[in-house]
């Protein structure tokens, strides 16, 4: 018989920056579901992989110094080796500058061309670069360009000729697909936004770029290059062989995708562009498409000017892959944005992990090794103390796969939890150390009904921490077997022998505070003792605005011997008058055009009878206080950090 097959996808990454805590999340999410069909007799296909060309990346090159083909293999090393290191088992890591993907987007523009979907004209409007897309809106009063409303950035405005893909002619019929296909965005709630989107009126789509040129040729046309979007989304059926007829059968059985996994920033390019594409191209619609919210880190937007973007190699030496992992899946709702915590990964692993899982184990190993029974036996008949235990263990995988059907992850998980919290109730029940001194057969019971709860434990949580469990089962005598419905009928009619094998996990609460005070170096006998000072969050210090501006005026205040009054340009941050108390070291006039370092943040603060608005820095020496520059002259308004 046929395996059943599932096609899983992450979204292809951008290669001007390393893969963070949100990449990991959405691809961490995918691996899990293709290990969990895995389990449950699939041939699975995951892919994931790198968007190399467009406008964000050539820019990103030109301001590196490089060529951008070598600017972004540079990154590929960093995103394989973050997934291996996370046990991410891909079947494919696709690239856009691979040539049998330039292939099928060739392919793929000239069905579309076929199908008289495809006209030449001209766009004149916005785009923004770092969301690559173009978008509706007005110039501000001075002329900048608008700000996009879904990322908050300012867009560039773009007038060229460009090919259109017939966008508004698919409108009604996607509007038709979404009324037949309720779920084919999970959470439901999303597709409001779509319908809202596509209801509103589409307009035609400019599928290529004439101002740019690092990317795919447009076919017919060397003056123009596909755009990126276009160029993009078409990985989901190049990386199956779409447009190779020597790959026609590994297509067909591939095709469609069963779950697309993204969050909500990219939906509708995956919503609405994408189905349209393939509406054109007479091809199947993915079956599902996942969207997840947005990760934050320590209740903050992850981005590099507020320097709390989480790599994750550097959670590896602290917490383990698999626990990371396990925190990301089982405490983050799917449907929500969510935050990242330190201190919440910290007391997951230590409670969930240590105390709850892995002490159970450890517990059960070392009084079965006390006693001299490693090897346990399936009892003959399971007395009635097992009841309640077996029969919350034979209801387990019912509603873990009902919520896992429902990309409920945190659910599901929490109820593997909620049973490992059962076991544990009854060790403490049974008491298995008085056990073994009374009572040999319900002493061996106990282990063997212990040891039979992990053996399905171990496999429900595989998908989400697959080195570790497999540990588990070694532990136990077994390795993984790929048909949880196996696993879970045989769970309590098979025998175990116990190997004594290393703490599964560690507690871990504090390491981050322990790990930044072990960075500070101890105080020896030539150096003075470091001041004993609180630490704070990076995200703390980022929440200081400190920026450059140039003194424009500076008088003295009449009735201080303190303050001087000093208007200072702060480019976009504007003009900020500041009472500042240097009068007993410079004058007014050594001041003026002189650029300095100023905190813009700080609430407004009333000063004899005049307010300050931000607050120069300095430093103190012996004699002279000291106004704090840049090295060389930098723009107005620029950040330091
Ligand atoms: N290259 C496009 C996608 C093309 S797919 C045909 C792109 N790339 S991206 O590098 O910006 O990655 C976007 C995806 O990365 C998001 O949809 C999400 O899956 C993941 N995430 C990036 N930052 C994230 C968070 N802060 N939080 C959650 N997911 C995040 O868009």
């Amino acid at each position: 018989m046929n395996k059943k097959k599932f096609y899983v996808t992450t979204p292809i990454y951008y290669v001007s920056g390393k893969p963070h805590v949100g990449s990991l999340y959405t691809t961490v999410l995918a691996d899990v579901l293709a290990r969990w069909q895995r389990l449950l007799g699939c041939d699975t296909f995951f892919l994931t992989g790198t968007d190399e060309h467009g406008q964000k990346i050539a820019e990103a090159a030109k301001n590196a110094g490089k060529l951008p083909k070598d600017f972004v293999d540079g990154f590929i090393d960093a995103y394989q080796k973050t997934w291996h290191a996370y046990h991410v088992e891909y079947d494919k890591f696709i690239r856009t500058t691979d040539v049998e993907h330039k292939k099928a987007v060739v392919h793929l523009i000239e069905e579309l061309k076929k199908k008289g979907d495809i006209y030449k004209g001209e766009y004149s409007g916005w785009y923004c670069t770092p969301c690559e897309t173009f978008v509706v809106g007005q110039p501000g009063v001075d002329g900048t360009g608008p700000v996009h409303p879904l990322c908050g950035r300012t867009m560039v405005h773009v007038s060229e000729e460009c090919y259109f893909f017939k966008l508004s002619a698919y409108q009604d019929k996607l509007l038709q697909f979404f009324k037949e296909h309720p779920d084919f965005i999970q959470p439901r709630e999303r597709i409001n936004e779509i319908l809202a989107f596509v209801e509103s009126g589409l307009k035609d789509l400019s599928i290529s770029r004439s101002t740019i040129s690092w990317g795919i040729p447009f076919p017919g046309d060397s003056e123009q290059t596909v755009y990126v979007w276009a160029d993009a989304l078409t990985n989901y059926i190049s990386a199956v062989g779409y447009g190779d007829s020597a790959r026609a059968q590994e297509f067909a059985q591939w095709w469609p995708a069963d779950v697309q996994i993204m969050a909500k920033d990219i939906v509708r390019f995956h919503a609405v562009y994408w189905p349209a594409f393939l509406m054109a191209a007479g091809l199947p619609l993915p079956k599902q498409l996942l969207v997840h919210g947005w990760l934050t880190v320590d209740g903050r937007k992850m981005s590099k000017s507020f320097g709390n973007v989480v790599d994750p190699m550097d959670l590896l030496s602290p917490y383990g892959a698999d626990p990371v992992r396990y925190y990301l899946v089982s405490r983050l709702s799917v449907a929500q944005d969510a935050n990242f915590s330190y201190s919440e990964l910290e007391g997951v692993i230590t409670q969930d992990l240590a105390n709850e899982l892995g002490n159970l184990l450890n517990r059960m190993v070392v009084l079965a090794y006390k006693h001299d029974c490693a090897v346990l036996e399936k009892p003959v008949q399971w007395s009635a103390h097992v009841d309640k235990l077996k029969k919350a263990h034979d209801g387990l995988l019912l509603l873990v796969s009902d919520y896992l059907a429902q990309d409920q992850f945190h659910l599901a998980y929490a109820e593997v939890k909620r049973f490992i919290g059962q076991v544990n109730a009854y060790v403490h029940e049974c008491q298995p150390w008085v056990q073994a001194e009374q009572d040999k057969q319900q002493f061996i019971e106990t282990l063997t009904a212990v040891a039979s709860s992990l053996y399905t434990i171990a496999h429900l949580l595989w998908p989400v921490m697959p080195r570790k469990m497999h540990e588990l089962l070694a532990a136990l005598g077994y390795d993984v077997q790929l048909d949880i419905n196996a696993v879970v009928s045989q769970a309590w009619n098979q025998a175990y022998t116990l190997q004594k094998i290393a703490p599964l996990f560690e507690k871990v609460e504090g390491k981050r505070v322990e790990q930044e005070k072990s960075a500070t170096a101890q105080p020896t006998a030539e150096q003075p003792a470091r001041e004993q000072i609180e630490t704070i969050e990076i995200g703390d210090f980022a929440r200081v605005h400190i920026v450059t501006g140039t003194v424009a005026a500076a008088e003295i205040v009449q009735k201080s011997d303190k303050l001087l009054k000093l208007h200072i340009n702060c480019g976009t941050y504007g003009v900020r008058q500041v009472l500042s108390g240097i009068r007993a070291y410079y004058t007014p006039e050594e001041l003026v055009g002189q650029q300095l370092i100023l905190v813009v943040n700080l609430k407004p603060r009333m000063m004899m009878g005049m307010e300050s608005q931000g607050m120069v820095l300095t430093a103190k020496g012996a004699e002279h206080l000291e106004l704090l520059k840049p090295s060389a002259v930098v723009p107005d308004g620029t950040r330091i950090g």
